[in-house]
């Protein structure tokens, strides 16, 4: 995506929707966090917008967190209004968000119609951007139901072509292992190009470990970053991770450099 990590987990949706923990995340050692899911004209989305205007008055874009924002369409929003507002959302977030996380939403939503609406999204936002600083670079969401047993890589390449430079691919506890595979297939078929982001599932040091190395450029956690022990399993997770990087784990003190994750690399 062109965006530098300090390390690959992030904080994923729903955890942090708004951003009033956006301090606490870059303090507590994580490469990135995803707000939302949020929707066009919604209270939610004014108040991260608010958030990332503090938070960017302290802390430039992707220093040392990167952040993100995952958008989905308004549930009763006419099928052909839709792009126009995530465009809109678009257009709001820049100079704000690193990145842009298009979330199908709607259950029964199927791959078909959220590339149609995709390259919608990315017509109306290109079109309507005038001058200004860059827009934030497009992420698609494939949900779990959507790779369960299906080949990846056509549906992958389609979004690609769009314009997406990175695909958030949730995982079900029980398809971990096709999940795996998965990664696989789409880090062979695209090499380091397409930032590949794996979240479901990922509670040990372990599970993270094997994402990276199918393929995941990035991680998120949600369930794992709940309780007290969270700082320790973010801490312990990079210390492993650096430990199978570099043979032995750097000065643990200053997390951020422990593992500085070029997304070019494509694993760790
Ligand atoms: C309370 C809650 C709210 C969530 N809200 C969202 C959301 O708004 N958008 C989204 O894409 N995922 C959302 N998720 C899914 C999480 O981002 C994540 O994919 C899921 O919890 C699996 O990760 P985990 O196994 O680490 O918990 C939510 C999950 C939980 C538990």
């Amino acid at each position: 995506m062109g965006l530098d990590f300090s390390n690959p987990i992030g904080l994923a949706a729903g955890f942090d929707r708004c951003g009033m923990l956006l301090d606490g995340a870059a303090r507590s050692g994580l490469g990135s966090v995803e707000l939302g899911s949020l929707v066009a004209e919604s209270p939610d989305f004014d108040r991260a917008r608010s958030a990332l205007r503090v938070f960017r008055s302290v802390r430039p874009r992707g220093n040392p967190l990167v952040v993100g924002v995952s958008l989905m369409p308004r549930p009763h929003s006419p099928w052909r209004q839709a792009p126009i507002e995530i465009a809109s959302c678009l257009r709001g977030l820049r100079g704000l968000a690193d990145y842009v996380t298009l979330n199908p939403g709607r259950a029964g939503s199927t791959p078909a119609d959220c590339l149609e609406r995709f390259g919608a999204i990315v017509e109306h936002a290109v079109r309507s951007a005038g001058p200004g600083p860059s827009l934030p670079q497009l992420v698609v969401k494939l949900p779990a139901a959507w790779s369960a047993g299906v080949e990846p890589v056509p549906i992958a390449a389609a979004f690609a072509r769009l314009g997406a430079r990175g695909l958030l691919i949730a995982a079900e506890r029980s398809g971990a292992h096709d999940h795996a595979a998965s990664l696989r297939r789409l880090r062979l078929a695209f090499g380091p190009s397409l930032c590949l982001i794996s979240v479901g599932g990922i509670d040990t040091p372990g599970t993270a470990a094997l994402r990276l190395a199918a393929g995941a450029t990035l991680i998120q956690i949600h369930c794992a970053a709940r309780g007290s022990r969270r700082i320790e399993w973010i801490d312990e997770t990079l210390v492993r991770l650096a430990r199978a990087k570099f043979g032995r784990p750097r000065k643990i003190g200053s997390r951020t450099g422990i593992l500085h994750c070029q997304e070019t690399e494509g694993r760790s």
